[in-house]
């Protein structure tokens, strides 16, 4: 190589090692400010899900807070797509272009998750349980499945006390009952597609309406858990 272009390229690397910090700082800016003021046409993030991406559970609405950040972004993209339908977010993520999704799933996925700060969970934060036999039931799918249907355990896929595996197992428990319940029966119904390889549509195809019931009480509230149970 010669000398001049060597130069060149030495300078083009320095330029960009020092443009990456500064890119990936105004993109953290970019996520808050989504987050919690919105944008022109975009609404703040936070008047659903919660000041912290906790959720809101009395809604049903998702906590975001600590889900892998790939996940996110795939989730908005599906919203804006189609494949994944729902009237609130369909216009929410259609009014965000490519770097604000990214920005926003960034902030998000970096927030503390279900298990760092539990007591950021309503549902979580409330150990009554109202059925304690369809919780019971809702534990052992979560952790063991139920094979004589062929009902994998749901933790096999998202990590032990179902806290997700980045990049492409969301975290299930701390999510509202009402939620988790919305989501299995849109993979029965076909309104959300998408998954990989369908492994959550053949998931959900298997589940009764009492299991799926079940499942949704104990995901929003998993604990406690023994120690053999995890
Ligand atoms: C008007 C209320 C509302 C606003 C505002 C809102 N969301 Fe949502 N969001 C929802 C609801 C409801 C769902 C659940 C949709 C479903 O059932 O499929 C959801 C789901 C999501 C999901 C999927 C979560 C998962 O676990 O799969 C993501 C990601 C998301 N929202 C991101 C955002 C972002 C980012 C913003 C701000 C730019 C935002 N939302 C603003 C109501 C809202
Ligand atoms: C074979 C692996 C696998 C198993 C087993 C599995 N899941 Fe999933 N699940 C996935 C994948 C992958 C996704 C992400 C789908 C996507 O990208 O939209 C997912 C997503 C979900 C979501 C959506 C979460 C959200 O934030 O919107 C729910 C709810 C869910 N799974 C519940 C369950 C339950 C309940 C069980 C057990 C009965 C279970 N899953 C078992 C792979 C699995």
């Amino acid at each position: 190589m010669q000398k001049a272009m060597k130069v060149k390229l030495a300078r083009l690397i320095m330029s960009l090692s020092m443009a990456m910090p500064m890119l990936s700082a105004q993109a953290e800016v970019t996520g808050a400010a989504l987050a919690q003021q919105g944008a022109p046409s975009v609404p703040a993030c936070l008047s659903c899900h919660g000041a912290r991406g906790e959720g809101l559970a009395a809604a049903g609405f998702p906590r975001l807070a600590g889900q892998p950040a790939a996940y996110l972004e795939k989730q908005l993209r599906a919203f804006a797509g189609g494949q994944r339908v729902n009237p609130q977010m369909q216009g929410v993520a259609s009014a965000l272009d490519d770097s604000q999704i990214r920005a926003v799933a960034a902030y998000y996925g970096k927030l503390p998750g279900w298990q760092a700060a539990p007591s950021a969970n309503p549902a979580a934060a409330n150990p009554a349980v109202a059925a304690p036999e369809a919780w019971k039931r809702g534990q052992k799918l979560a952790i063991r499945g139920n094979w004589n249907k062929e009902i994998p355990a749901c933790f096999a896929c998202h990590g032990p006390a179902g806290a997700g595996v980045a990049p492409h197992f969301p975290a299930l428990s701390g999510q509202p009952a009402a939620y988790t319940r919305s989501q299995l029966k849109a993979w029965q119904s076909g309104t959300r597609t998408h998954d990989p390889q369908g492994l959550m549509k053949s998931v959900a195809l298997r589940m009764s309406p009492a299991e799926i019931d079940a499942v949704s009480a104990y995901l929003a509230n998993p604990l406690p858990m023994s120690r053999e149970e995890r």
